[in-house]
């Protein structure tokens, strides 16, 4: 009986496998010359699987990236190809009630009051400010961790500042397990809990720096960190009723700086979790004047 029962056991194991292959094991590690297909959907699944991802994500994620094209917030083979590669569903992971919901067009609770923002978002901000491999990438709010692993596919520069210190260990330790797991883009993410209105000084100046928190004003550290020529996403406005501006920063031939402004949305208006305030090792407030 004993005996039966271990072969048996043994035997459920077994078609176990062959029905999930090692999803959660390692996946055929990262490297640039990595293209998912962009052909069909079938085509897209096959490919991640064979690379050693989970099919039921791989299906929502080509569904999500068919929605974005529509909607038009993503463009561009390198975004597209940033956005295929991620594993929305690993950051998700940190909240069983919203693991299976990653690919949703909504903002998701992660815990400690702030929450991961919903893919169309990211695609359209992470779209315009336009990354080009080598460039340096500052991310203010790095909150679920998802923005910067988009970033991680498009520069191998990526920093990003997260104000919640057990969050920012969190997703330092996500995408360390990431790494470990074969998605060794994520090498390219320097992470650290501080304040981010006063920006990276130690690693500026940056190409690109995209905020992930509301405020109502442009922080001139930012303003100041950032290269000319380069190009800011931010959204601004009162609590609750931001809009997300894209800041060009551009010297004359004199030496002069300006600063122009171009609403995202044309208008329309986009809440986000707020720009916090660090006094001492707590957070006090907003950064709002
Ligand atoms: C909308 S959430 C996270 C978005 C995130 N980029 C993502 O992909 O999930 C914004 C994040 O900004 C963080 N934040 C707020 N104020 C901050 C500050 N002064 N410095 C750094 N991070 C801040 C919040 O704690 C939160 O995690």
């Amino acid at each position: 009986m004993k005996r039966r029962s271990f072969v048996s056991g043994t035997a459920a194991l077994a078609t176990a496998a062959l029905v999930r292959p090692a999803f959660a094991a390692t996946i055929k590690p990262y490297s640039w010359d990595l293209n998912p297909p962009t052909d069909t959907r079938e085509n897209f699944i096959a490919w991640g699987k064979g690379r050693g991802e989970d099919p039921y994500f791989l299906a929502q994620r080509w569904d999500r990236f068919q929605a974005m094209l529509r909607n038009k917030d993503l463009w561009g083979a390198a975004t597209i190809r940033a956005f295929l590669l991620t594993p929305r569903e690993e950051f998700a992971a940190v909240n069983p009630a919203i693991h299976k919901r990653a690919y949703e067009h909504a903002f998701l609770d992660i815990g400690y009051g702030v929450t991961m923002s919903g893919p169309h978002l990211q695609g359209r901000m992470t779209n315009v400010i336009d990354v080009k491999r080598g460039e340096k990438v500052l991310e203010i709010g790095t909150g679920s961790g998802v923005q910067s692993a988009y970033i991680a596919n498009l520069t191998e520069n990526a920093y990003t500042i997260e104000i919640i210190k057990p969050l920012a260990d969190r997703t330092r330790g996500i995408y360390d397990k990431l790494i470990d797991k074969g998605y060794t883009e994520y090498q390219h993410i320097k992470s650290k809990a501080a304040d981010g209105y006063y920006g990276w000084e130690e690693a500026a100046p940056f190409d690109k720096i995209i905020v992930t928190c509301g405020i109502d004003h442009v922080p001139p550290p930012l303003l100041q960190q950032l290269k000319a020529g380069g190009l800011m996403v931010i959204p601004v406005g009162p609590p609750g009723a931001q809009r997300v501006l894209k800041v060009a920063k551009t010297q004359g031939a004199d030496g002069s700086i300006t600063t122009s402004r171009e609403d995202i949305y044309g208008g329309k208006i986009v809440p986000f979790v707020p720009f916090t305030k660090l006094e001492g090792d707590k957070i006090v407030g907003t950064h709002n004047r």
